[in-house]
Formats: structure tokens, C-alpha cells, sequence
């Protein structure tokens, strides 16, 4: 098991994390979902999943992943995407609840803002399971099933540098650095894994920030939004990059780099080293083109089929399983089940989507 910064606290016992994943209590107490008082519930029960947006592939391919997934594990799925509002979100799993959802699968918008909603959910005798993003500020979650973001942040730093190294000859190297949405608890946790490889190498000359916009907070960018972040690109181009050319940007995502990447061409200049996440088609093709630098994979199947699975011991009356890690979301100990993230490069490509037959056929 894995700890996390500050934030994490060692499981004690497995006890203690007896999860308030209770399942067919509906007429049962809190005390006894917390107790992990699991009957298990209707085969064909439904099943709410609420998602943020979908602006980027990921989410979109959650969407008809889980409809599928749910369906043809004989489950009555009920899938939401809630365009980046808050209010819209909440509505949505109010609307979960009244349906008489047994579990209710949430990748938050704003990690914070779903507490009072989610501790009623779990009164009601309701799992609830964070998708992707962790659920902060609120007893009613029973565990988080996501990609390391720490780790992700990790590899996208690593990989700005070995992409420095590969296409732009000598240090001193000229980069700069983005964020993704600040609302979203996975953002800053990709930042902070970056900035642990990257820090070091900007306190030794290696890596030079024109603009010394080194913090998470002035380097996000509002709601994942691409063209938010194009505009900053622009206005970091004009402002520091007339005389010398940039070479690198650390992107969180692959929406973010390609408003990067435009906005450097419409500059004229030369593209730079640009990292990425989540191996979306246009990336892909992009990254096997020999453009973009790098993405992160985090197959959307990989997340949605440990979901279900995790849905399935609910239904069976069974306990969630050991997690990988425990974090501290601010009111208690949340069950981590952890999968990992996979840098892709030109190089690997082909390897790394050997089993992706859609993305597979994007390297032509
Ligand atoms: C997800 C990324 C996604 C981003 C914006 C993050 O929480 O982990 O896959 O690109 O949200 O939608």
C-alpha cells in the first residue's frame, strides 16, 4: 500500500475502513452502512452515474461505457453529465436518489461542493463511489476509484524533460507551465507531481520559466476551459517569448495542449516539447505525427470496468475490497483503488495501444 503527501493516513486495520458501502439497507440505518451492515441488493437495481461534462474524450467515452458496462451486468443505469455546473450536479443526484439508486458512481465537478447531497445518499443506505476525481469535505463517499494523479503529474513532468532532451539540444531550456481546472481536486495533485520532477531542475538553470509563473494558483486554468488556457499562451508569447523562442510547456491535458500548440503556430513559432493527458484521438494522431510530445494514457475501460466490478461485490452483499491507499478527503479516510497511468510517445505507441483497436487505427 502506497501513502500520499500529508493528506494520507495509514489504514489501521481493515476494519476501520469498513465501508458505509451498505447497499440493500434502504430501510437499514447510517450506523449500520457505516458498520458495513451489506445485505446486497436487487440484480437489476439502478444504478446513478453522475458525471462533470463532456468536454473532453474521457468523459464522453464514461458516458456510453458505463450505459453499456451497467446494462449488460443486468443493472437499470441511470448516466448524467452535468456541463460544468455545480447546481445542475447536485439536481441530478437528488434526482439519483428519489430514482432509488443503490449506488451512485460521482466524478465531481467541484470536489468539495456535493457533502450535504452525498451524506443524505448515504443515510438513505446508498453507495456512494467516486469516478476519476475524489470526492473532498463529505462523510458520504465509500471509496474513489481513479488513476494516480500524483503519478500522472510525475510522468508529465519526466516526460517534458525527456522531450527537451530528445528535440531541443542543450539546457538551458525556455518552458512554461499549466494547470488544469482548480476546482477539480485531480488538477493540483498533477501539479504537485510535476513540479516534484521539475522544481529541481528549475533551481539549477536547467529549466528557464520566462514568466516565473511557477504556482499552481497562476498557472490553472479555469474549468479545464481550452480556450482559457490558449489566451494565457498568447499572452505569455507576447509578453516574454518575442525574442526568445519557447521550447517546452507542461499541458495537464491534451485539450489544453493543442490550444498550446496553436496558439505557438499562430505565433510563428516553432512547436515546442508539449506533455498531455488522456490519449484522445486527435493527440494520438497528433503525438504519432511527431507534434505533440506526449500524452498520458488512463483508459477510460480500464476505470469504468473496476467500477462495475466494485458495483457488482455491492450488489452481492460483500464488502468493498482492500484499497490500494486511503487519503484524507477532510472528514474521513476514503478507500483508494489506484490504477496506473502510461506515458505514450511516437516510440511506444504502437505498444501501449496494442489492445486499443480504435486508437490503434489512428496510427497510420
Ligand atoms: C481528468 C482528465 C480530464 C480533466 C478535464 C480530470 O479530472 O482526470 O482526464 O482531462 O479532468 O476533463
Amino acid at each position: 500500500m502506497r501513502t500520499r503527501s500529508l493528506a494520507l493516513v495509514a489504514l489501521t486495520t481493515a476494519g476501520a475502513l469498513a465501508l458505509s458501502a451498505c447497499g440493500g439497507g434502504r430501510e437499514g440505518t447510517a450506523d449500520d452502512a457505516a458498520a458495513g451492515a451489506a445485505d446486497g441488493f436487487a440484480e437489476d437495481a439502478v444504478i446513478g452515474v453522475s458525471l462533470p461534462w463532456l468536454g473532453t474524450q474521457n468523459w464522453a467515452e464514461a458516458e456510453s461505457m458505463f450505459t453499456a458496462e451497467l446494462t449488460d451486468a443486468g443493472f437499470d443505469p441511470l448516466v448524467q453529465a452535468a456541463d460544468n455546473k455545480v447546481t445542475q450536479q447536485q439536481q441530478q443526484i437528488e434526482a439519483m436518489i428519489e430514482r432509488g439508486a443503490e449506488v451512485i458512481v460521482v466524478g465531481p465537478i467541484d470536489g468539495t461542493q456535493l457533502g450535504s447531497v452525498l451524506e443524505r445518499a448515504a443515510a438513505e443506505g446508498i453507495a456512494v463511489i467516486g469516478y476519476d476525481r475524489l470526492i473532498e469535505n463529505t462523510t458520504g463517499v465509500d471509496g474513489v476509484v481513479q488513476f494516480g494523479s500524483i503519478r500522472t503529474g510525475e510522468l508529465q513532468g519526466q516526460s517534458l524533460l525527456d522531450g527537451l532532451a530528445a528535440r531541443k539540444g542543450e539546457p538551458p531550456y525556455y518552458v512554461e507551465l499549466f494547470g488544469g481546472g482548480p476546482a477539480d481536486p485531480n488538477a493540483p495533485s498533477f501539479f504537485e507531481g510535476a513540479m516534484s520532477v521539475l522544481q529541481p531542475k528549475i533551481d539549477d538553470g536547467t529549466l528557464v520559466v520566462a514568466s516565473g509563473q511557477t504556482d499552481f494558483t497562476q498557472a490553472a486554468t479555469p474549468d479545464w476551459d481550452n480556450a482559457k488556457a490558449q489566451a494565457r499562451m498568447d499572452s505569455l508569447l507576447s509578453g516574454f517569448y518575442s525574442s526568445d523562442e519557447i521550447d517546452g510547456v507542461l499541458s495537464p491535458n491534451d485539450g489544453i495542449a493543442r490550444a498550446i500548440m496553436t496558439s505557438t503556430e499562430q505565433a510563428g513559432q516553432a512547436i515546442p516539447v508539449v506533455t498531455g493527458l488522456d490519449a484522445e484521438n486527435e493527440s494520438v494522431v497528433s503525438v504519432w505525427e511527431g507534434e505533440q510530445w506526449s500524452t498520458v494514457a488512463k483508459p477510460t475501460q480500464d476505470l469504468v470496468a473496476r467500477t462495475v466490478e466494485l458495483i457488482q461485490a455491492l450488489q452481492q452483499g460483500e464488502e468493498l475490497p482492500e484499497p490500494d491507499e486511503s487519503v484524507d478527503n477532510g472528514q474521513k479516510d476514503v478507500a483508494v483503488y489506484l490504477l496506473d497511468p502510461v506515458v505514450v510517445t511516437q516510440e511506444n505507441a504502437e505498444e501501449v495501444f496494442a489492445e486499443d483497436a480504435d486508437r490503434l487505427a489512428l496510427l497510420q
